[in-house]
């Protein structure tokens, strides 16, 4: 199985999570679905998948999402994953339960032929932040819109909204250079914190009705099993392992001290609750 149709503009990308960031992700994907099952749970509710209606869930990675739509549009409905990385999509194949009635693509959703007018949900956790081109993106994926259809996704607020994420870095850079400096457009976790430039990209991708509310969360990155459970979290995944990746041995060990001190005041039994806020994105399809 390889990646037929690409936008090059996406290479980056589709080399990181074919490489480091997605063997990350699929090591972790078990635990990673745990932190962020506050989110999937705020993010299905808001889609509201009824019994027979498809969807597409965009980016699905290792396919908890997809599994959790399957689930509600049932054996009358249809749910499709597509991603561009392959280790993501190999255990997402895996963990397909039995009978559920799921596919998976592996392709660049920029560019992908999709069915026209085939989707009623177009739906995404975390897998839309990371096109070069994102408005031809959209356009793409409205194209499998139902002419009543709805897109759902959930991304990220700015860093500083969301301390689980930056907490670990602060602690890091005490010891080891800052990673390149991304620009706000760039693609990444964090390029969909402007909600003018959401706004922007899904109106000129021909979307309408578009609504971002904010939600805030406390999300455990120990998953309930204490501090050095949390630890490990901060250390495999995310902006702080990539900063700590190729850095001398006795950098990474007084980075992962002064983190394990960050964390021990945040722990609260076996938990460490840290804040997240996310926007969830809704539109339909402007026609
Ligand atoms: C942060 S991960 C989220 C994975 C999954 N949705 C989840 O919540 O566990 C981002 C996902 O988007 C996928 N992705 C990035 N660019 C893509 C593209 N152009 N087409 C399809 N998938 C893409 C990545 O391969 C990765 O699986």
């Amino acid at each position: 199985m390889s990646l037929s149709a690409v936008d090059d503009r996406n290479a980056d990308q589709i080399a990181y999570w074919n490489g480091p960031g997605g063997h990350h992700w699929t090591d972790r994907q078990q635990l990673q679905d745990l932190v962020l099952g506050p989110v999937s749970a705020v993010l299905i509710n808001r889609a509201a998948p009824k019994a027979g209606e498809t969807a597409v869930d965009v980016g699905c990675g290792c396919g908890a999402t997809t599994f959790d739509l399957a689930k509600r549009v049932g054996p009358d409905g249809h749910v499709t994953g597509i991603d561009i990385s392959e280790p993501m999509l190999n255990r997402a194949r895996e963990l397909a339960p039995g009978g559920a009635s799921i596919d998976f693509i592996l392709a660049d959703a920029t560019v992908h032929p999709f069915r026209p007018a085939s989707t009623d949900l177009l739906f995404s956790r975390f897998g839309v932040m990371f096109f070069a081109t994102p408005a031809i993106s959209f356009a793409n994926m409205r194209k499998a819109l139902r002419p009543n259809g709805r897109l759902v996704f959930a991304c990220w607020r700015t860093p500083r909204d969301n301390p689980w994420m930056m907490l670990g870095l602060q602690q890091a850079y005490k010891h080891v250079p800052k990673l390149p400096e991304m620009k706000p457009e760039d693609p990444g976790p964090f390029a969909f914190a402007s909600e003018e430039r959401v706004h922007r990209i899904l109106s000129e991708a021909g979307f309408a009705r578009i609504e971002m509310e904010r939600v805030d969360l406390a999300l455990d990155i120990a998953t309930g099993r204490g501090l050095d459970a949390a630890l490990e979290s901060v250390l495999t995944i995310g902006p702080t392992s990539r900063a700590l990746e190729g850095q001398p041995p006795d950098k990474i060990a007084a980075a992962t001290q002064s983190i394990r001190d960050m964390l021990k005041d945040h722990l609260k039994g076996d938990t460490v609750p840290l804040g997240g806020s996310i926007w969830i994105v809704t539109a339909a399809n402007g026609g």
